[in-house]
């Protein structure tokens, strides 16, 4: 996390006061997530319960990834702000670099999939009924579903957005 604390130390240079203001809203969360990472791998590491540590593992592998994502944001805004000559990690909408009509059909196609997705994941949420006091497998696959969702916002705002003019 080296590269973390050398990005927090040093905001952009030439920013403007929303870019200072946003810096400093997602280097803080980028702190925030780390406290609470250290504090989770603390507790799946002290649990006597492997159930526990399971799930707690699971909400590692988000923290893990939302404080990625976070760390990238910053470090796009810094590129941004900067105005210096190469590609920020977050890339820019640059979806009208792709073939349009192309972009549109694998998008729709992996809709469709992932709606079928959806309804086969809600009818073995219905086979776990029995179980679902008593395991954790309905738990997952309800975290399955709610990742399904998210996917589909994904696509859908490709979808959206495809067909329009890029602010490149
Ligand atoms: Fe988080
Ligand atoms: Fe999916």
């Amino acid at each position: 996390m080296g590269t973390m604390t050398d990005m927090t130390t040093d905001p952009p240079r030439g920013a403007s006061t929303w870019d200072l203001d946003l810096w400093t809203h997602l280097t803080s969360h980028v702190e925030a997530e780390r406290g609470l990472l250290e504090e989770y791998s603390a507790v799946a590491e002290q649990s006597e319960s492997k159930a526990f540590s399971y799930l707690v593992k699971l909400l590692i592998e988000d923290e893990v990834r939302h404080h990625r994502i976070f760390i990238e944001l910053a470090k796009s805004l810094k590129t941004d702000a900067e105005m210096r000559r190469e590609d920020p990690i977050v890339p820019y909408m640059d979806f009208v670099r792709a073939d349009r009509a192309a972009l549109l059909d694998a998008t729709k196609q992996l809709l469709v999939s992932e709606a079928r997705d959806a309804r086969e994941l809600k009818r073995l949420q219905r086979e776990l009924r029995d179980v679902k006091d008593t395991t954790l497998w309905s738990l997952l696959v309800d975290l399955m579903q709610r990742d399904t969702q998210k996917h589909i916002a994904i696509l859908r705002f490709v979808r959206k957005h495809a067909g329009r003019k890029s602010v490149l």
